[in-house]
């Protein structure tokens, strides 16, 4: 049973996980990311989870690593870090994952944002890669995954200057997709989790997969691989189900396959 997570059981397929450890802003430790890994691979086999909503509490997303925790590691330990696995279990997992963020999200908490497929933001939600204060810079995707995101520029000056941006600024920059009011933020994050758990899994597994492509390789590339994907699903029941139900003008239910 997790201690630094608490879990709410999937509920019309949306997963919901809360990181717990308010006492120290949700730094994100190495039993905090390991607790976070091992409930997503579980989530991953399990047909009942179709959607995850990530969350914190209201002053802190998460303030980033575990800075005390840090501290006691040494070069080899930093080459054995374990926490190298759990980010990539948590890079893997094949389900969309809506972040719900008020409050800091900071080094590595905005990089566990960053995992995210939406980033649903509460007015005081502050976005920041402040590691270069501490004489070290991003290491879970910081540089990579907020340029992709917000464009050179600001990410060269966040990650440069350590400075913050406001939920607006995140907004405007496209890193979130929407503002709301932080005691929202969850509820809104969870309607948006609830709507994609209603879609054909398959059809959102692929069209996630596809997206995540135009991420990282070029665009032909990304358009074989979009029209490969949109053929595949011509082999699906959700599919037929899908365009019956639209011309029998009813709602469609899918099944999954
Ligand atoms: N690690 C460990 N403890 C942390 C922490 C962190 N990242 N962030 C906050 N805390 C602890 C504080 O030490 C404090 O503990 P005590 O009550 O025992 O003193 C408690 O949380 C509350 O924090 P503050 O008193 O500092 O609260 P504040 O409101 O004054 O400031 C803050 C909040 C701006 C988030 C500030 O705590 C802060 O700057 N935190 C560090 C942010 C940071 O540098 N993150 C990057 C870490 S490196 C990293 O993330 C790399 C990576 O993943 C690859």
């Amino acid at each position: 049973m997790p201690i630094t997570l608490k879990i709410t059981p999937p509920l019309e397929g949306v997963l919901c996980i809360t990181l717990n450890r308010s006492e120290v802003m949700n730094a994100l430790n190495t039993q905090l990311l390991g607790e976070l890994a091992d409930t997503l691979s579980d989530a991953d086999s399990d047909d009942k989870v179709r959607a995850v909503v990530i969350t914190g509490n209201t002053k802190a997303f998460a303030a980033g690593a575990d800075i005390n925790e840090m501290a006691e590691r040494d070069l080899v330990g930093m080459l054995e870090d374990p926490r190298q696995h759990h980010w990539k279990t948590i890079t893997h997992f094949r389900k969309p994952i809506i972040a719900a963020v008020n409050g800091y999200a900071l080094g590595g908490g905005c990089e566990l944002a960053m995992h995210a497929d939406i980033i649903i933001a509460g007015e005081n939600a502050l976005f920041g890669q402040p590691e270069i204060n501490l004489g070290i810079m991003p290491g879970a995707g910081g540089t990579q995954r907020l340029l992709r995101a917000v464009g050179k520029s600001l990410a060269t000056q966040m990650v440069l200057t350590g400075e913050p941006i406001s939920a607006r600024r995140a907004f405007e920059a496209g890193l979130v997709s929407e503002i709301t009011q932080p005691e929202l933020t969850l509820e809104r994050a969870k309607a948006i989790a609830l709507h994609i758990a209603s879609k054909a899994p398959l059809a959102v597994r692929l069209a996630r997969e596809s997206l995540h492509k135009a991420m990282d390789t070029d665009l032909a590339t990304g358009l074989r691989f979009e029209r490969h994907a949109f053929t595949l699903l011509a082999g699906t029941a959700d599919r037929e189900e899908g365009i019956r139900a639209f011309q029998e003008k009813r709602p469609a239910t899918f099944q999954g396959h």
